[in-house]
């Protein structure tokens, strides 16, 4: 049995960039037999960027109903809420002891929120030792994520070294990342990283009419319609080859190239292709989201059956550390 474990942040709706690169692989490797895979909505670490209530419990039902609507079989794998199971919380100030100061200070996810944001809180410092306490509460041995968060999970890897080596114990499991073979960052409509925050994202699970406006905004060069178009610099081009097939991206590459096609013709074809692509999803989205309490009640029961397992690591813990 091999243990999968990833979270996503309950800061907004998933996105395009949030599905193909996280949720839709981390589906796969659940999909596959002896794999064991715990699947979390990582509500604590929204607070450090959203304060409102209202805002954090509608986007954990988003993120739920994002990962039910691609077909994660909760049954067979784990699907809850990270404030649910409070034993993270207890882990997370154990392992900040065994965390050095400069570590953290040196992670670069912090570095680039603390120049992004307005609100600086420590919370957003001690985010990876949070993260560290998410990964190493359930044995987790490998953990499905995008390239950005890769060093958190070396630091989940220090931190807990530094654990097993003062206690000259193997009581915490060494976690490493699993990233696809062709894990790359998907770009936003701007160019740049698709992010929540920087509100460059293609929101999937949108009304047509609001999708089809967000894929017409995509930037893109100024080069005139007749003209023929290179689609290895294209944003339109890159989105479009993720969710068609190899010969539909072979046919629009082919397109830029003739000239007389003009990225208003090519972002029609993407907004097509993620109808297309994304119809059952959105139709299984729209209906898990209306259906609250549904959600509610396969959350709990995955904390439930989370909560047992986390007991397991925290009994070792405490034993090595004194606490009773
Ligand atoms: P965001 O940057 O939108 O706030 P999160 O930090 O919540 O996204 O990321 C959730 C998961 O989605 C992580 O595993 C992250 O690596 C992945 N992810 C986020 N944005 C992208 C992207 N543009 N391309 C590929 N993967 C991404
Ligand atoms: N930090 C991750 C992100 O921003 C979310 C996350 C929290 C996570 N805890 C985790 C991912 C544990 C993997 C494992 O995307």
């Amino acid at each position: 049995m091999a243990r999968y474990l990833t979270g996503v942040q309950s800061s907004g709706v998933p996105h395009l960039g949030n599905i193909l690169g996280a949720i839709l692989p981390s589906i796969r490797f659940s999909e596959q037999i002896g794999n064991d895979c715990i699947y979390f909505i990582a509500d604590y670490h929204s607070l450090t960027t959203i304060k409102t209530a209202e805002e954090r419990i509608s986007n954990v039902h988003a993120t739920a109903a994002a990962w039910l609507a691609f077909g994660f079989n909760h049954k067979k794998n784990i699907l809850f809420r990270q404030s649910d199971v409070k034993q993270v919380l207890e882990l997370t100030w154990i392992l900040s002891c065994f965390t050095p100061f400069p570590m953290l200070a040196n992670a670069h996810s912090f570095k680039d929120k603390s120049e992004r944001l307005s609100d600086v809180n420590a919370g957003l410092f001690t985010y990876p030792v949070l993260m560290a306490a998410d990964i190493l509460l359930y044995d987790t041995e490998f953990v499905p994520v995008g390239k950005d968060q890769i060093q958190h999970i070396e630091i989940a890897r220090d931190i807990a070294s530094a654990f097993n080596r003062h206690y000259q114990t193997e009581a915490l499991v060494l976690p490493q990342a699993a990233l696809q073979k062709d894990g790359m960052t998907i770009p936003g409509t701007d160019g740049a990283k698709m992010s929540k925050s920087y509100g460059n994202y293609i929101d999937v699970f949108a009304e047509e009419k609001a999708l089809r406006k967000t894929i017409m905004s995509i930037k893109t060069d100024s080069t005139p319609m007749e003209d023929p178009k290179d689609p290895e610099n294209d944003t339109v081009f890159a989105l479009y080859r993720l969710i068609a097939s190899e010969n539909e991206t072979m046919e629009l590459a082919r397109l830029y190239r003739a000239g007389n096609f003009g990225y208003g013709h090519a972002k029609q074809m993407l907004f097509e292709k993620c109808l297309d692509f994304f119809g059952s999803a959105r139709q299984r989205y729209s209906e898990l989201k209306s259906e609250p309490a549904m959600i509610e009640g396969i959350l709990a029961e995955g904390a439930v059956r989370a909560s047992r397992k986390a007991d397991e690591v925290m009994a070792r813990v405490k034993t090595l550390t004194g606490f009773k």
